[in-house]
């Protein structure tokens, strides 16, 4: 609790840990229920999802499989608009329930472009599972099955999130001062 410093800039504490322990429980819980006996294909976005997804994991009492990609279109505190692929998706989705796990849905830009190469596969159905949704901030319309908390359009930092690289291990997630 409290503030912390990150590169130059400062962030107080704005979810505790509690809160996202919850949060992250309960969508585990929705998503077992909803996914009963269908063993869902998690697609993890690297790098903000790890936590998000590692903690997702333990609380999912069904059979699913898992996998990771990298995209990212941040640089600092902005959206460069551009987004890059760095590990690309080696699973077949074809016939599968797929859901994807995102940190953060900020412009929206990033699940835009990428929705439209996992459709091409053909997968049975697709969701999506968002920690975080920025509804002020977001230009591209997208509809997201499971968000842990909407929030202000403010950069936040911790709980796998980063800023210019930094802040990822924190526990809690911190909002600009
Ligand atoms: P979008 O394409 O604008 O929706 O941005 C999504 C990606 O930008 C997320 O997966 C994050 O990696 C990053 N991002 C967006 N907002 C924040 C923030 O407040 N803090 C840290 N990373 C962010
Ligand atoms: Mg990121």
């Amino acid at each position: 609790m409290g503030i912390v410093k990150v590169h130059d800039k400062s962030f107080e504490t704005y979810l505790t840990e509690e809160m996202i322990q919850a949060r992250v429980k309960e969508i585990g819980q929705s998503i077992a229920e909803d996914y009963k006996g269908r063993k869902p294909l998690f697609i993890v976005i690297l790098n903000g999802s790890f936590m998000f997804a590692a903690d997702l994991f333990k609380h999912l009492d069904v059979e699913a499989e898992i996998c990771f990609i990298k995209l990212a279109s941040y640089k600092g505190m902005k959206s460069t608009g551009k987004v890059v692929t760095s590990i690309g998706l080696d699973e077949d989705l074809f016939g599968k329930d797929v859901i994807i796990l995102e940190d953060i849905v900020d412009t929206g830009k990033t699940l835009h472009n990428f929705l439209p190469k996992l459709l091409h596969q053909q997968p049975k159905s697709l969701r999506i599972a968002a920690l975080l949704h920025k509804p002020e901030a977001t230009e591209f319309k997208l509809t997201l099955d499971y968000v842990g908390f909407s929030i202000p359009n403010k950069f936040v930092v911790g709980y796998g999130l980063d800023y210019d690289g930094l802040g990822r291990n924190l526990k809690e997630i911190y909002q600009l001062v």
